[in-house]
């Protein structure tokens, strides 16, 4: 497993902004898409391509499309949904999966509770996006369920990582044989003994949508 800390002035910028407590949500919103962006500049830097020829009003010249088949954005509702109009923003041909997730609050287990992706996903490289990387169950769970459909290459973007988390995750997963890259826009300094990401931005989701 890769792990990639996108440290850039703008990512750094935007996500204190994000943390701050005093933020309301149209704002966390804005700016958690704006992040997303950023983010998924990075992370899309192995995004498969194939070559194509043009003509330019000049002369023509050969470049690049994305790859067919075409990539799958999967957001981890809820919070995750947060990042989606960010990342299809950047890959707009890209296909987009859901994949429905919740934490046990006490045992911090992830199961699945809904789920919209192809049958297939042989040969599918698969962005998966939840902003926060806290016990790493969640993108465990789902990363496994992504592998077990066929992916064959996978990217979780996250604003947020817990350096406990990322280990968990990367001995959960051990076993696959897909690559797995993390791009995140911070790597924090620890879990609370909620599983809270420490200092983080609180709940992702409640930022984002409410205390529902
Ligand atoms: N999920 C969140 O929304 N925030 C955290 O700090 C950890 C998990």
């Amino acid at each position: 497993m890769r792990v990639h800390v996108a440290d850039h002035p703008l990512i750094a910028h935007k996500l204190t902004a994000l943390r701050d407590k005093d933020t309301d949500s149209p704002t966390f919103r804005r700016l958690a898409d704006e992040l997303v962006t950023l983010l998924a500049y990075e992370a899309t830097r192995d995004v498969r391509v194939e070559p194509v020829d043009i003509v330019t009003p000049v002369a023509p010249t050969r470049g690049i499309k994305l790859a067919s088949p075409k990539p799958l954005v999967v957001p981890i509702l809820r919070a995750g949904l947060g990042m989606l109009d960010g990342m299809v923003r950047l890959l707009p041909t890209a296909e987009v999966g859901f994949l429905g997730m919740v934490r046990n609050e006490e045992t911090l287990e992830a199961t699945t509770y809904a789920n919209r992706l192809p049958d297939d996903l042989s040969g599918r490289q698969c962005y998966v996006l939840d902003p926060m990387l806290a016990t790493g169950g969640t993108l465990a769970a789902a990363i496994r369920y992504l592998v077990d459909l066929g992916a064959d290459d996978i990217t979780a973007i996250t604003l947020l990582a817990a350096p406990e988390g990322t280990a968990r995750l990367e001995e959960q997963i051990a076993d696959l044989k897909v690559p797995v890259t993390i791009v995140t826009g911070a790597m924090d300094e620890r879990l609370n003994e909620h599983g809270y990401i420490v200092p983080g931005l609180g709940d992702a989701g409640d930022r984002l949508y409410g205390v529902v």
